[in-house]
């Protein structure tokens, strides 16, 4: 395995991510046996959210860590989504009494698909994400998908919030609940500017830099790439002092580290394909070819795949056994249209 060296953390190159798979014990099974079996294999990245699978995801992590020891893992996860418990069967009546009845969520906060940011419900979130993850610190805090706030919100109000929210997170940190925050998100980094929905890394960076100065803990984001979702590096949407640049680059250039989500989009782009084609990208197999793409690709941090069975992930490892192509060659295939 492959390890990236950022701050005091040592990241490898691919981690597991859990978002898919139905919120059931079976596929709990599966991730518990995976995720085992891929810190044994010498992955430490494991990437979830407290409303994936219903918060199943979460716990079955905090049951990983348990037997295999809290210090094995680079845990990150994320809040924004309101997020329900497994075992509640009236979750109209559980969002009423356990959310707006105590003030933890006011309804008038939500937007369309349920993204909620202010302090009292990241608050709340983080809080059962320890619980449900058995432990007393998260490595990386995101919040999930916050440019669905610029559908509702002005972008002074997401601004507003933003800080509200970063200054919570800067005081877990120096609680040592957390080391680490940043933003996960799906569009806002790979639309253009004039976009509704577009976040400007730089912009974001500052008002972490005005809640807590230069020391400040915003050193991560998420963003999808993959062979057909390249704008992470090829869009050059953001700017700084003049240039422009696209987000992997100034992701660099601010000390942020970045996780790639959907790398496979989601096993569609698992094909067979002509043998020219995985010599082209150094490989045998077609599962490889989108995950070497990605984790070739300069400016990547750590390449989270989704992998709920262990012969999946003994297949993605195995690129582990191959050299990541050239920064030229990268570029060529991109070139070609990929
Ligand atoms: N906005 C966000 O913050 C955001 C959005 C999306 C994803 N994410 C994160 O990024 C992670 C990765 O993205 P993703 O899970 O959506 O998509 P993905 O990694 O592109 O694909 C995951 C899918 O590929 C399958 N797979 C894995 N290895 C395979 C192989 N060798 N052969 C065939 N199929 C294979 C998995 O199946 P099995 O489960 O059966 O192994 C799963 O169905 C997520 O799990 C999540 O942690 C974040």
């Amino acid at each position: 395995m492959r390890y990236k060296k950022f701050l005091d953390l040592n990241l490898s190159e691919l981690g597991v991510g859990t978002y898919l798979g139905n919120p059931d014990e079976q596929t709990d099974k599966n991730y518990y046996e995976t995720i085992k079996l891929a810190l044994e294999k010498g992955v430490n990245v494991v990437d979830t959210a407290i409303n994936y699978r219903n918060m199943r995801s979460e716990r079955v992590i905090g049951n990983v860590l348990s037997e295999v020891g809290r210090e094995k893992a680079v845990i990150s996860t994320k809040g924004g989504y309101l997020a329900l418990p497994p075992d509640v069967s009236d979750a109209t009546a559980w969002f009423r009494e356990t959310l707006v009845k105590t003030g933890i969520v006011n309804p008038n906060d939500i937007t369309e698909t349920g993204n909620v940011l202010t302090k009292n419900y990241i608050n709340w979130a983080f809080h059962k994400s320890l619980e449900n993850l058995k432990t007393d610190y998260i490595d990386v805090y995101y919040l999930h998908n916050p440019e669905d706030q610029l559908l509702k919100f002005s972008r002074d109000e997401f601004y507003k919030k933003l800080e509200d929210v970063f200054s919570l997170l800067e005081e877990f940190v120096k609680q040592g609940k957390l080391k680490y925050y940043g933003l996960a998100t799906w569009n806002g980094f790979r639309v253009p500017p004039d976009n509704r929905q577009y976040l400007n890394l730089k912009e974001i960076k500052d008002i972490a830099e005005k809640v807590a100065g230069k020391d400040n803990h915003f050193k991560f984001i998420q963003l999808p790439y993959n062979i057909a979702m390249t704008e992470a590096y090829t869009l050059k949407n953001q700017n700084i002092d003049g240039e422009n640049l696209s987000t992997l680059e100034t992701a660099e250039k601010l000390g942020i580290y970045t996780y790639i989500s959907a790398p496979l989009l989601q096993s569609r782009l698992i094909r067979p394909v002509a043998p020219e084609i995985l010599q082209m990208f150094g490989v045998n197999k077609p599962s490889h070819i989108p995950i070497q793409f990605v984790r070739s690709t300069p400016g990547v941090g750590t390449v989270l795949i989704g992998t709920s069975k262990k012969h999946h992930l003994l297949e993605n490892l195995e690129i582990e056994n191959v050299p990541p192509l050239s920064r030229e060659q990268i570029e060529a295939l991109l070139r070609k249209g990929a």
